[in-house]
């Protein structure tokens, strides 16, 4: 059985991973940096890149420890080398180049976005018998939602996409970001703004918001829905005149305005393309309205992570790394990191 070791350090998580079979999680250690970040609003990327050199060797030597494995089990090394914040890159990549010249292994080279899809490929089980987890059929379409990307694309078959729209702007994750700041919520936005919104009562107006369609397109745009919300809020006298009443209808309002929109394409999509099934990924895709609204709105399957495999982990590195390895895709010892590595190339 093939053992991968994945490590990803693309943003403000230190992380690795051992997977088996390219799909089954043995261990998967996520160090986060949140509380770092949080006084900043936002993530530093120096400091970032300082915490991940801390890290990383304790977050790999723990791996391999909770996988019950040792270097001479493993098969391969796969990292993520972009798309992603370029300080933290060079430490994941430098890495798993050290530990790859070490032990005479094979070292893979993942985008970090195709490792958000093939989060759907992953089961949490150590047993080889115990798979009962169906694979995704393809072609899929899948939506991948993070704090740096919103991309739908088609995948047709495996490590092969097509793309169908992005957005022309904020990421989602982003704009979540950006109006949790504005609502006086705090970093990270996603999770802060899915709280308040569970909280919106229907006593509370909420403000009224236009949904950016876009229409014959799938291209997505959300920073107008940002605005919006920042005229809103100046108009009842700003973030400090908040009560949390109508920060919770706020929150709501937004959240359903980007996930109606993110939904309504996805459907779309699958229904122009004839998808077998719709994917959802990236850390976006932890959103309870998000998955909700979108189980229910697809007329086909719609598979995602578990919320935990949905932020950035090296589970998911591992499971996309095993199918480049699989399909001859090895790197050479002068791999750089790609920061703005795409998904999709544009023409
Ligand atoms: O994929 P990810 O962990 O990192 C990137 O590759 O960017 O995504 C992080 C983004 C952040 O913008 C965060 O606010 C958002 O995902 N996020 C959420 C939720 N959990 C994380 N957005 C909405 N609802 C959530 N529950
Ligand atoms: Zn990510």
């Amino acid at each position: 059985m093939d053992i991968l070791l994945a490590l990803e350090t693309s943003c403000d998580e230190t992380t690795a991973a051992v997977i088996a079979g390219g799909h089954r999680i043995l261990s998967n250690v996520v160090l986060t940096q949140e509380v770092l970040h949080r006084r900043f609003g936002g993530v530093v990327p120096e400091l970032a890149a300082r915490e991940h050199i801390r890290g990383i060797v304790p977050v790999v030597e723990q791996a391999l420890r909770d996988a019950a494995v040792t270097w001479s089990d493993l098969s391969a090394v796969a990292v993520a080398n972009g798309p992603g914040l370029a300080p933290a890159l060079v430490v994941g990549v430098n890495m798993a180049k050290g530990i790859a010249l070490a032990h005479g292994l094979p070292l893979i080279a993942v985008n970090h976005l195709e490792g958000h899809i093939y989060a759907n490929w992953l089961v949490k089980t150590r047993h080889p018998g115990a798979d009962t987890a169906q694979p995704p059929e393809l072609p899929a379409v899948c939506l991948v939602v993070s704090g740096g990307h919103t991309e739908l694309v088609i995948m047709e078959d495996h490590l092969q996409y097509r793309l169908l729209g992005r957005t022309r702007d904020d990421a989602a994750g982003e704009a979540f970001d950006k109006v949790a700041r504005l609502l006086g919520l705090g970093f990270p936005g996603g999770p802060l703004i899915e709280r308040a919104a569970q909280r919106a009562t229907p006593e509370q107006d909420q403000p009224p918001l236009t949904r950016p369609w876009l229409r014959g397109t799938y291209d997505f745009s959300f920073s107008g829905v940002k605005t919006a919300m920042l005229r809103h809020v100046e108009a009842a006298g700003g973030t400090a005149a908040l009560t949390p009443a109508m920060v919770s209808a706020y929150a709501a309002a937004f959240q359903q305005t980007v996930v109606d929109v993110l939904v309504g394409k996805t459907c779309q999509a699958a229904d122009q393309f004839r998808a077998r099934c719709i994917l959802l990924a990236g850390g976006v895709a932890a959103n309870g309205a998000l998955r909700d609204t979108l189980a229910s709105a697809a007329a086909v399957p719609v598979q995602m992570p578990t919320i935990d495999l949905c932020t950035d982990n090296a589970a998911m590195i591992g499971a996309a790394g095993y199918r480049r390895w699989q399909a001859g895709h090895v790197a050479d010892w002068d791999l750089e990191i790609s920061p703005s590595a795409q998904l999709v190339s544009t023409p």
